[in-house]
C-alpha cells in the first residue's frame, strides 16, 4: 500500500527532521521500500543532512508553481531506493507568489502533484509552524508523525496541533500514527509528566520507541548520510532502527 507521511510539530528541534531522514532511510534500507523524502523546510536540513547544498538544485517550489515537473525535481541519495526532493529559500511565501497567489485551493496542489507518484512509502518534512506548507502537507498526508521533546516548550503547543490536524482530518483522510518522543533521557525526572500532558492532546499516540539523546545524530548530518552508515552501533542507530519497525506495525 502506497502511504504518504508527514513529520511535524509547532516548534524548531524536536527532532522532525532527523524523525523523517531516519525513519525513510530505515525504511528503504531495511524494509526494502522505495521511499521519496520531501523536504518543505526552507531551512533545508533535510536537504543538507542527505549531503545535498540547497542553493544547487531545484525545490518544490517551482513545483507547486506548475513550471516544472515533479520528476525534474527529484534526486538519489547515497542510500539505495532513497529519493529526495530538496528545500531551497523559494519555499519560503512560496504560496504568495505566482500561479498559488489566486488560487483558493492551493493548499490542495501538493496531494494532487503526489497521487500519481510509484513510492511506496513519501515523506514530507515540515517547518517548525502551522503555514501554508505545514497544513498542504498534512493535507497530502495518509498520516501524520508528532514529534516532541522532554520539555516544557515542546509539549506547550501540542493541543493546538492536536485541533489542527482534527481540523483536517474533517475533510481529508489523516490520521495521526504516533507521537515520537526524542532526546530522550530514561532516567528524566519529569519524564511521567510530559507523557502524561502529551497523552491528553493525543491519546493513546505515544509510541514505545523514544528516541534517546545521541550526538552521533548530528555527527551524521555532518557527514551527509544517515546515522545507519556512520555509527550503525549507536544508540540511535538501535532507537531509529526500532522506531521503523513500530512504525511499521502500525501502518
Ligand atoms: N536524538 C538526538 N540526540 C542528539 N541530537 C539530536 C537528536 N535528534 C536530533 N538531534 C540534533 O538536534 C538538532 C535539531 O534536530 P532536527 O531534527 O533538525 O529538529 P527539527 O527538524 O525539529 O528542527 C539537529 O542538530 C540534530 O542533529
Ligand atoms: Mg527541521
Amino acid at each position: 500500500m502506497k502511504k504518504r507521511i508527514a513529520v511535524s510539530s509547532f516548534k524548531g528541534g524536536t527532532a522532525k527532521t532527523s524523525t523523517a531522514l531516519h525513519l525513510g532511510a530505515g525504511l528503504a534500507k531495511f524494509h526494502k521500500q522505495k521511499v521519496l523524502l520531501i523536504d518543505l523546510d526552507a531551512q533545508a536540513n533535510l536537504t543538507t543532512g542527505l549531503g545535498y547544498d540547497p542553493d544547487a538544485q531545484d525545490s518544490m517550489a517551482p513545483v507547486l508553481q506548475g513550471t516544472k515537473k515533479i520528476e525534474d525535481v527529484i534526486v538519489k541519495t547515497s542510500v539505495k531506493n532513497l529519493d529526495l526532493i530538496p528545500a531551497d529559500t523559494w519555499l519560503e511565501r512560496v504560496e504568495v507568489t505566482g500561479a498559488l497567489a489566486g488560487d483558493r485551493y492551493s493548499h490542495e496542489r501538493l496531494k494532487e502533484i503526489l497521487r500519481p507518484l510509484n513510492y511506496d512509502t513519501i515523506i514530507l518534512d515540515t517547518p517548525p509552524s502551522l503555514c501554508w506548507l505545514t497544513e498542504s502537507a498534512l493535507i497530502a498526508a495518509h498520516n501524520s508523525i508528532v514529534c516532541a521533546t522532554p520539555e516544557f516548550y515542546s509539549i506547550k503547543g501540542l493541543q493546538r496541533l492536536s485541533e489542527f490536524m482534527e481540523s483536517i482530518s474533517q475533510r481529508h483522510q489523516l490520521e495521526v500514527l504516533g507521537v515520537i518522543l526524542s532526546f530522550w533521557n530514561p532516567r528524566g525526572k519529569s519524564n511521567d509528566a510530559f507523557l502524561e500532558v502529551i497523552n491528553t492532546a493525543f491519546p493513546g499516540k505515544i509510541l514505545n520507541t523514544k528516541v534517546r539523546r545521541d550526538i552521533r545524530v548530528s555527527e551524521a548530518s555532518v557527514f551527509g548520510k544517515p546515522i545507519f552508515e556512520t555509527a550503525p552501533k549507536s544508540r540511535a542507530s538501535e532507537d531509529y532502527l526500532s522506531l521503523t519497525k513500530e512504525l511499521m506495525k502500525r501502518m
